[in-house]
């Protein structure tokens, strides 16, 4: 199956996010990646609603929010009015993880759940049949631009033979760190989808990056 690239926009330039959201567009990139962040959960705020309204507004491609908040129940209908396609929550977040699953999905988006770098992968074992997709955090979450944590690889097997097992159909996303050394070693591990911020948005050629990655993790 084809594998995907999604580019965080939290890397973009603000300055000028419309041309940054018309590069994504106009790249081989599959999704586009937003990092919504509430200076609680994690300690960093990015960007609320009015930006992600302005986003959904350009964006031609999967929009993919990335809740680093909580209490996300609170706002799932308000993601999905924004043009939310895929919503994932943090498993240290959501109390009652199986209810926010079933109401992302009511809201009639996929249902992601991202778990933070020391969160093992059987804490998923009794909500993995219901997950489009499980985002495994390879960095801790707040901030762009921070080194891949080499464990991550481990994680991948682990989740790719729970979803085996399970006969779920959950799509593995890594977030974080990811550049051309290890985007090879990812994909053979398991994953499905590839986020990639700083490793694209600060590079001299953003599509070709972009380009450059499609081709490593799809040859
Ligand atoms: C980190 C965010 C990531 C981040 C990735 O908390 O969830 O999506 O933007 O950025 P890079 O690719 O620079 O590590
Ligand atoms: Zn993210």
């Amino acid at each position: 199956m084809n594998k995907l690239i999604a580019p965080s926009i939290l890397a973009a330039d603000f300055g000028n996010l419309q041309r940054d959201i018309e590069m994504v567009n106009n790249s081989e990139a599959d999704w586009f990646h937003i990092d919504i962040m509430d200076g609680v959960f994690v300690p960093n705020i990015s960007f609320g609603m009015p930006v992600l309204k302005a986003i959904s507004a350009h964006a031609k491609k999967t929009v993919d929010v990335h809740l680093m908040i909580v209490d996300p129940d609170r706002y799932i209908q308000t993601f999905a009015d924004l043009g939310a396609n895929v919503l994932t929550v943090h498993y240290e977040a959501c109390t009652h993880l199986h209810r926010t699953v079933q109401a992302i999905k009511a809201a009639g988006m996929k249902a992601g759940v991202a778990l933070n770098p020391h969160t093992p992968i059987a804490v998923l074992e009794d909500i993995i049949a219901d997950l489009d997709l499980v985002c495994i955090m390879s960095v801790n979450p707040g901030f762009g631009g921070q080194s891949f944590i080499e464990n991550t690889y481990k994680k991948v097997s682990q989740l790719k033979h729970l979803i085996e097992f399970s006969e779920s159909n959950a799509q593995i996303e890594i977030d974080g760190g990811v550049t051309d050394q290890n985007a090879n070693a990812l994909i053979e591990a398991g994953a499905d989808v590839l986020v990639a911020g700083s490793f694209v948005f600060k590079s001299n050629n953003p599509p070709e990056t972009i380009k450059n990655l499609k081709q490593i993790i799809n040859s």
